[in-house]
C-alpha cells in the first residue's frame, strides 16, 4: 500500500455506523485489512451491537454517532444504515471532517446525492459509495474487454437481476436491485446517460413494484436494458455486452465461468447493396477470473483513497448519477414508461 501521506498515523481508522445485516460485512473487512483499523462500531440498537462485541474486543461500541464524530483520531465513517438515512448521516460525517463511505444508494433524492457529493468536494474529503459490483473481478474483465477494443464498437448491453427472493415492503425492485446494475452499466459504458425509462408492476403489494424493466440511453447510441425482479423462477445475476466484433457475458451465478467471450457477430458487408447480412460464430473463450471478495476490494480502495487522496471509481459523482437514474426511472414508472431526460446534474 502507498504511504499514508494524508494521515498522522500508519493505519486508516474507520468507524462503521449501522451494524444490523450489511454493516457487519464492512466491519469484518475493515477489521481484517492490515491498512485499516476498526476503531468504532455504532448502532442505535444496543441489542444489535451486543451481537458483535465479542468479535471486536479492541473496538469501541456506541449508540451515538456523535461519539465517532468527536474522535479526532478517527479518519473515516462508514454509513451502513437504512437507505433514507444515508444522505443526512453522510452530511454529518463530512461536516465533522471525516472521509465517508456510504452504502448504495447514496441518497433517495438526486438533489441530496448531488449536495453530499458537492460537500465532499468542497471539504477535500473522500466520498465513496458501495457500488460493489464495479469492483467485481468479472466486471473488471468486461470493462477491459470493452476498453481494449476486443468487443469492437459496443452496440448495447443488458442486465438480469432476478430471483424468487426477499420481497421488501419499503423498497421496490428498482431501488433494491437496480443500483448494482445501473452502476455497472454506467461504468462499463463510461458515459453519462441522457435518457431513461422504466415500466413495472406491483403484483404482491400495492405500490411496490416486484418487477421492473428499465432502459438507459447514452448519447453515443448505446442502449442499456435492465430486468429487475424478486418474482421470477430464475436466479440470475448477469450482464451481457453486445459488440460489433464479439459478445461478452458476466454471470455471477457461475463459479468457474464468470465471464464468457463469444467470437460471434455480423460479418462486415463487402458485397453489393441488398445482400443479406452474414453472421459469424467462432470460438468461445473463458478467461480466468481471480476469486477475490469484491467487498474487500472496495474497502481496500476506500482505505487507499483516504490515505493518499487517490480518486475512486465509485465516487460521489458516480453515486449521485446512479440516484438521478433511479429517480428518473421512478418518474417514468409512474407515467407508464414515458422517457425522462437525465440532465447530467447528477455530477457534483
Ligand atoms: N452492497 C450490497 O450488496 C448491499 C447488500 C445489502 C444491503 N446493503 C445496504 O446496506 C445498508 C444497510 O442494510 P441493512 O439491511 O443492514 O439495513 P437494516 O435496516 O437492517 O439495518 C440498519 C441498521 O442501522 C441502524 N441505524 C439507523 N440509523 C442509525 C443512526 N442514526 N445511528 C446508528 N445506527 C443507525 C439501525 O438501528 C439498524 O440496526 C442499506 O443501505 C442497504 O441498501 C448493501
Amino acid at each position: 500500500m502507498e504511504a499514508l501521506t494524508n494521515l498522522p498515523h500508519d493505519v486508516v481508522r474507520v468507524g462503521v455506523v449501522g451494524m444490523n445485516y450489511w454493516g457487519p460485512n464492512l466491519a469484518r473487512n475493515f477489521d481484517r485489512l492490515p491498512q485499516t483499523d476498526l476503531a468504532w462500531c455504532c448502532d442505535l440498537d444496543e441489542a444489535v451491537l451486543d451481537r458483535h462485541r465479542d468479535h471486536y474486543p479492541n473496538t469501541t461500541f456506541t449508540t451515538n454517532l456523535d461519539d465517532l464524530l468527536a474522535d479526532d483520531a478517527l479518519d473515516a465513517v462508514v454509513v451502513a444504515t437504512s437507505v433514507p438515512t444515508h444522505a443526512a448521516l453522510a452530511t454529518r460525517a463530512l461536516e465533522a471532517g471525516k472521509h465517508t463511505f456510504v452504502e448504495k444508494p447514496l441518497a433517495v433524492k438526486a438533489e441530496d446525492g448531488r449536495r453530499v457529493a458537492a460537500l465532499a468536494a468542497e471539504k477535500g474529503l473522500t466520498l465513496m459509495v458501495d457500488h460493489l459490483l464495479v469492483y467485481h473481478p468479472g466486471v473488471e474483465k468486461l470493462k477491459s474487454l470493452i476498453d481494449d477494443g476486443s468487443l469492437g464498437r459496443v452496440y448495447y448491453l443488458y442486465g438480469n437481476r432476478q430471483n424468487l427472493g426477499i420481497v421488501r415492503p419499503d423498497e421496490n425492485a428498482l431501488w433494491s436491485l437496480g443500483p448494482h446494475d445501473i452502476s455497472v452499466m454506467l461504468w462499463l459504458v463510461g458515459e453519462e446517460p441522457v435518457e431513461v425509462s422504466a415500466t413495472g408492476e406491483s403484483y404482491l403489494q400495492p405500490g411496490v413494484e416486484d418487477v421492473v424493466f428499465g432502459r438507459v440511453r447514452f448519447a453515443s447510441g448505446v442502449i442499456g436494458h435492465l430486468h429487475l425482479s424478486w418474482l421470477d423462477p430464475h436466479k440470475m445475476r448477469k450482464m451481457t455486452v453486445i459488440g460489433s466484433d464479439k459478445m461478452a457475458v458476466f454471470d455471477d451465478m457461475e463459479s468457474e465461468r464468470k465471464v464468457t467471450l463469444f467470437d460471434k457477430g455480423p460479418v462486415p458487408r463487402t458485397e453489393s447493396y441488398g445482400e443479406y447480412i452474414q453472421v459469424r460464430s467462432g470460438d468461445i473463450h473463458i478467461p480466468k477470473i481471480p476469486v477475490t471478495e469484491p467487498l474487500r476490494l472496495v474497502c481496500e480502495e476506500f482505505a487507499r483513497a483516504v490515505a493518499t487522496g487517490a480518486p475512486t471509481r465509485a465516487d460521489g459523482r458516480a453515486g449521485a448519477t446512479v440516484v438521478e437514474v433511479l429517480e428518473a426511472m421512478t418518474t417514468s414508472l409512474k407515467n407508464q414508461g414515458a422517457p425522462v431526460a437525465i440532465t447530467g446534474k447528477g455530477a457534483a
